[in-house]
């Protein structure tokens, strides 16, 4: 039988008090802002869950049908017996993977990261069930802050950064994340990441703006994530969900305009915001990336790129990078 083991490293209130300093930080910055981590509270889980089945959101089928041809290939070659995941989610890509682990035999032992607790438990659940045999210790908090909790490795480790969840980092973040990536990384060991890769605007802005408007369901939740947690009075539904691709940063940005003037108080914060008319608070980036922008983004974190799977497309790439050599 596997064991099951969590590890809880963003209790209540550490998450409420460094969310009350990010929404003083952000909200009080020109142009105003929200981390994105805050997105994700059960409910935020649930929509993203359904953003991934949408006609317009192709990352996750393309990156699933990516791992569907290559993962077997990749567990035989690489032979994990450590699996750290990044940004975990209800882990269902990650199920391509465990079955090929399965298949060959391996006894694995799986370590999701994730901020949200209650989709890790579920998504425990179900792999457990599928894999008696699975060892799972999950570590919840922030993968920005907390990798120093991955417990020591059993084995060749794989460490999963899947959907491009690495594009929701501006370029200093994703450096400081990637080197901590490194550290938990052997000679041996190996990083499975998934990118988004530059393509058609059109199809950019589409996949975050769906016609169902789950999308802006999602944009908007954190507003309600920020009411509930620190008493503020956001109308959820005076903010128009906005998207635009910035060409020379490579990045699809979503806002929430504000079409009217708002006036928000966040009572825990002694915080009183006045949105003019069409001021808007940018609440995600999702970076898309091409081979030489990857290779140079794990070079400055001391990785280097091995592998490059892409659809015929080119949407979407798995990358496989190992630790760089050190120069003599
Ligand atoms: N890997 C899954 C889920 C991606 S959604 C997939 O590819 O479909 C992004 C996930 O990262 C969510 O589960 C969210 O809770 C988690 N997340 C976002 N920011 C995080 C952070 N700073 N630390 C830990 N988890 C984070
Ligand atoms: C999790 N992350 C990679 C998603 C993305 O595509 O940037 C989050 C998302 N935002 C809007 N739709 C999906």
């Amino acid at each position: 039988m596997g064991t099951y083991r969590v590890e809880i490293h963003a209790d209540a209130f550490a998450r409420l008090k460094t969310m009350a300093e990010d929404v003083q930080r952000g909200l009080g910055a020109r142009p105003r802002w929200l981390p994105p981590k805050y997105f994700y509270d059960a409910r935020g889980s649930q929509l993203f869950d359904e953003i991934t089945r949408l006609p317009e959101y192709y990352l996750t089928r393309v990156e699933d049908a990516l791992l569907a041809t290559h993962g077997p290939a990749l567990v035989r070659e690489l032979q994990p017996r450590d699996l750290v995941e990044l940004g975990s989610g209800f882990s269902v890509k990650t199920r391509r993977l465990l079955a090929a682990g399965a298949e060959a035999g391996a006894r694995l032992r799986y370590t999701p990261v994730d901020v949200d607790a209650e989709t890790v438990a579920a998504a425990a659940r179900v792999l457990m069930t599928a894999h008696p045999a699975l060892d799972v210790h999950a570590v919840i908090g922030d993968f920005e802050r907390h990798l120093v909790h991955v417990p020591p490795p059993v084995g060749r480790r794989l460490v999963l950064f899947l959907g491009s969840t690495i594009g929701n980092l501006d370029p200093p973040a994703r450096e400081n994340l990637l080197a901590q990536v490194r550290d938990l990384l052997g000679p041996d060991d190996q990083l499975l990441l998934g990118v988004d890769l530059v393509k058609d605007v059109a199809v950019l802005e589409r996949a975050y703006d769906d016609a169902a408007g789950v999308t802006r369901a999602f944009n908007r939740n954190v507003l309600t994530v920020i009411n509930r947690a620190l008493g503020a009075d956001f109308e959820p539904g005076a903010f128009r969900h906005h998207v635009r691709y910035d060409g020379m940063a490579d990045r699809i940005e979503m806002h929430l305009v504000a079409d009217t003037p708002q006036t928000v108080r966040v009572p825990a914060l002694g915080l009183r915001v006045e949105l003019e008319a069409g001021e808007s608070i940018w609440t995600e980036s999702s970076y898309k990336f091409t081979r030489p922008s990857v290779e140079t983004m794990l070079a400055a974190a001391g990785l280097r790129l091995e592998r490059w799977l892409t659809d015929p497309r080119d949407w979407f790439a798995l990358v496989v990078a190992g630790v760089a050599p050190r120069a003599a």
